[in-house]
């Protein structure tokens, strides 16, 4: 049988993982350098747009500026990234609180070297070879990275969903539970399910919402 010459070659983009150390790094800001180690103890979420100046990002920058309070009132640091200058992200948030009244509170990363989009595996030359793609890092106070979201160039983020996400994960660790499909703050939540025959039995007996022995929810 004839070889198959391989034509195109795909660039690996290396993936952070969840439940591992986010990367570290040092980077310059609108708000001056800032280190991954400076929010250790807090929440954050790092987020990158692909470019300043442009539609979508601008309807992003104004919902993350709107949630801002939100994510403070959850303990929750917001730090922005695209692979503009400083310069470019200094005049674009200027336009956005003359033009459309909306102060950005958070720091924004000028990767321009794409340090950072590189380690984070921002950059999807499939979408875009130089923008990075509009993703969603969470990590917690521990540094550990707790959750991903990845979405294309031509889709907004939805902010409440972020918020979800964020009470999702409080919620899990504060009560060692977990959340299901669609779950808001004050929903059932899900006991985790039993290691063994014993536990499965033992259940049963606990008053929670059980559907089978292995599916059970229980209020907070
Ligand atoms: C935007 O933010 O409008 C946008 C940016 C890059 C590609 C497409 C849309």
């Amino acid at each position: 049988m004839e070889e198959k010459v391989i034509t195109e070659t795909k660039e690996a983009v290396s993936m952070p993982r969840l439940g591992e150390p986010a990367p570290t790094f040092e980077a310059t800001t609108t708000q001056g350098v800032v280190r991954l180690e400076d929010f250790k103890g807090s929440w954050l979420i790092l987020f990158s747009h692909p470019a300043d100046f442009t539609p979508v990002c601008t309807t992003e920058f104004i919902g993350f500026a709107e949630i801002y309070p939100e994510l403070k009132r959850r303990g929750v640091e917001l730090l922005g990234l695209s692979v503009d200058s400083v310069s470019s992200h200094i005049a674009w948030v200027r336009n956005i609180e003359e033009k459309m009244r909306i102060k950005i509170p958070f720091p924004v990363i000028a990767d321009l070297d794409k340090k950072v989009a590189t380690l984070y595996g921002m950059i999807h030359p499939g979408e875009s070879r130089t923008e990075t793609a509009r993703c969603v890092f969470v990590i917690d106070p521990e540094g550990i990275l707790r959750a991903m979201i990845y979405y294309p160039l031509t889709t907004g983020r939805n902010m409440q969903e972020i918020l979800r996400l964020i009470d999702a994960l409080q919620t899990t660790d504060k009560h060692k539970v977990a959340t299901p499909a669609n779950w808001k703050p004050g929903e059932a939540v899900i006991v985790p399910p039993p290691k063994t025959q014993e536990m499965a039995e033992q259940r049963l007996k606990e008053g929670y919402e059980c559907k089978d022995w292995y599916f059970c929810k229980k209020k907070l």
